[in-house]
This record gives C-alpha cells, sequence and structure tokens, in this order.
C-alpha cells in the first residue's frame, strides 16, 4: 500500500497505480506525440465541487439555459413525449442530482403518466442519494436507481421494464465528445433502444464565439482550479510530482467547427514523474484537456439522421442558446 501526502489532502493508494485503468489512460494520454488527458477524470470528489461552482458562474449559461426549458417547456415536453409514445419508462443517463428531470417528472406525474424513472449514473453516492430525496420531492415516482456504466446499466433497464424508452442524455454532456465519438455514441446508443424510443438530448448551440469562449474562462478561475484539479488528482492518486505553478490555463474556441478546447500549457522545460514513468514537456508545449463542442441545428439534425434517429422536435430557451432535442429511433 502506497500514501501519498499532499498538504490538505491524503489519499492511500490501495492498489498498486500501474494496474489500475485510470494509470494506465493518463500514462497513454501523456505519452501521445500530442499530450492529452480524458476529461471524464475531472470528476473525483473536489472536481464534483467545483463543477457545481461552474455551473453557478455567471459565464457558464449552459445550465441557466437548459434550466429554463425544463422549467418552462415541461408541458410541450410531455406533450411531445406522448404524442410519439402512449406508454413509456423514463432512463436518465448521468441523471446527477436530477435538478432538471425533475420539472419533466412532476409534469408527467401530473398529467397522469405510468412510467418508472430509471436514473442511471456512474457514482453510487449519487444514485444513493437520489433513492432517498426523490420520492420525498416526489412522492407518487416510481423509481429504481441504476449505479454503473450507461451501457451496461441501460441494458438493465430493459430487463427491468419491457416498456418504451424515453431516454433523457442532457446538460451538454453530448459536447464533451468529439464529432466521431459523438457519432459512435450514439450509434451505440441506438443499438441498445427499439424503434419507436425516444431520446432528449441537450446540445449548447453555436452563439457569440465571446459567450462560449468566457463560458470556459471565468473569471473567478473556477474552471481554471477545474482542469488544474485533474493534476492534483493524478498526483494524489498516482504518486505523481506535477508542479501546477508551471502550467497555464488556456482554452479556445473556433467559430468555424463549433469546437471549444482546453488546454493547460507548459510553461517551461520540465519532466513529470508518474510511477517509474518520466513524462518530457517541451516549453510551451499543449496538454489538451477537454472538447466543448457546440452544434449548430443543422448539425444535430445530421447526427442523428447518421446514426438511427429521426428529429421530431426541438425545444429552446428564450436566447436559442441551447436546445433540447427529441429524437425517435427509426
Ligand atoms: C459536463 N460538461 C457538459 C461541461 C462542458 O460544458 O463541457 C464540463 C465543463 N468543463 C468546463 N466547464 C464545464
Amino acid at each position: 500500500m502506497q500514501t501519498t501526502v499532499i498538504p490538505g489532502r491524503t489519499v492511500l493508494c490501495k492498489r498498486k497505480p500501474a494496474t489500475s485503468t485510470f494509470y494506465q489512460e493518463v500514462v497513454k494520454g501523456l505519452s501521445a506525440p500530442q499530450k492529452y488527458l480524458d476529461s471524464k477524470y475531472f470528476y473525483d470528489a473536489e472536481g464534483d465541487r467545483l463543477f457545481q461552482q461552474i455551473m453557478q458562474c455567471e459565464e457558464y449559461y449552459l445550465t441557466g439555459c437548459e434550466m429554463e426549458i425544463l422549467t418552462s417547456r415541461s408541458a410541450e415536453i410531455a406533450a411531445a413525449l406522448a404524442q410519439h409514445a402512449s406508454t413509456f419508462d423514463v432512463v436518465e443517463l448521468g441523471a446527477g442530482d436530477a435538478t432538471k428531470s425533475i420539472h419533466l417528472l412532476r409534469q408527467l406525474l401530473s398529467n397522469g403518466t405510468d412510467f418508472t424513472y430509471f436514473p442511471i449514473d456512474i457514482s453510487a453516492n449519487v444514485i444513493g442519494q437520489l433513492e432517498q430525496q426523490l420520492p420525498v420531492t416526489l412522492p407518487n415516482l416510481r423509481m429504481k436507481g441504476l449505479n454503473g456504466e450507461y451501457f451496461d446499466m441501460l441494458q438493465q433497464a430493459n430487463t427491468y421494464s419491457h416498456k418504451k424508452k424515453v431516454v433523457l442524455f442532457m446538460g451538454a454532456n453530448i459536447g464533451n465528445f468529439n464529432s466521431t465519438a459523438a457519432h459512435d455514441f450514439c450509434v451505440e446508443l441506438s443499438d441498445y433502444l427499439l424503434p419507436g424510443d425516444l431520446l432528449l438530448t441537450g446540445f449548447d448551440l453555436k452563439k457569440n464565439p465571446q459567450v462560449i469562449l468566457r463560458a470556459y474562462n471565468d473569471n473567478a478561475g473556477i474552471t481554471r482550479a477545474f482542469n488544474f484539479n485533474l493534476l492534483t488528482r493524478i498526483n494524489l492518486e498516482l504518486g505523481a510530482n506535477f508542479d501546477i505553478k508551471k502550467f497555464e490555463h488556456y482554452p479556445t474556441y473556433d467559430p468555424g467547427t463549433g469546437a471549444c478546447k482546453s488546454y493547460l500549457i507548459s510553461l517551461e522545460k520540465q519532466q513529470v514523474q508518474i510511477d517509474d514513468v518520466c513524462i518530457n514537456f517541451e516549453a510551451d508545449e499543449p496538454l489538451y484537456m477537454e472538447i466543448s463542442q457546440k452544434y449548430s441545428l443543422e448539425e444535430t439534425d445530421q447526427l442523428a439522421l447518421a446514426t438511427g434517429f429521426q428529429p421530431v422536435a426541438r425545444f429552446f430557451d428564450n436566447k436559442k442558446w441551447f436546445v433540447d432535442t427529441l429524437w425517435k429511433r427509426v
């Protein structure tokens, strides 16, 4: 057993780091010709806390826009679901604390819709809390939390329920895939669904580039801290020795492609040790951290049609900065 101590945070590495997927993926990314880290690793406890703060930031408009859609358009969304599926169950991918979907669930209950809610989340903690709290807020809700990877849990939901599925994939999480990965994800998702199943996905739309860039470069530096936290996590859990003072946060947005990318730039030529692997950084070398892809409406339609879905409805916030699209599995 190995103990890593960094002032204020102590972590016991129970497994030898070299055997963990986290270690292997980190070393693979840092050994690539263009260094990268997988943004799915942002979300340790501190990353979750920082992401909660990002969502409260004035500059990070995405959460407010989608919340506006769910609070003001749930009746329309519920009507569209009823129009396309006479009876269904609701599955949410990455349910989190369900603060947005709760508005749709409440609407479905008040419409007298007979459904079960299957929230899926990779965090057992999140699912435990949802199972405790949701029945208090929505006493008539039938639910079964599923803790695990999206597709494994979707398969489980299919064994519990033979009704049509309405899958919710909100929060612009699809933006954290590049276009190939988004395509592959939708194809795989359509494989787990049956013709007539529905998918409600949140897309952040292309808009004034300054508005987008500011959302990933907030004044208080929370997004910066969110990116640096992954280096700290690697130090704590994998015994690495990143010195975060030797990196700079560099968010970018390309209005042509809609790719909003975050990098950490090495401020000097340096070496970083992870277990017994030594990583060399050149001065000014970029470390690619995350993509948050922005879409045009045409691009959302193209993605649907290319992956086995038919777009059937769109729900916007007032500024039309964000869209929740409803697609039907063909
Ligand atoms: C979770 N995801 C949709 C966020 C986004 O906008 O890409 C993650 C994030 N990264 C920086 N700020 C927020």
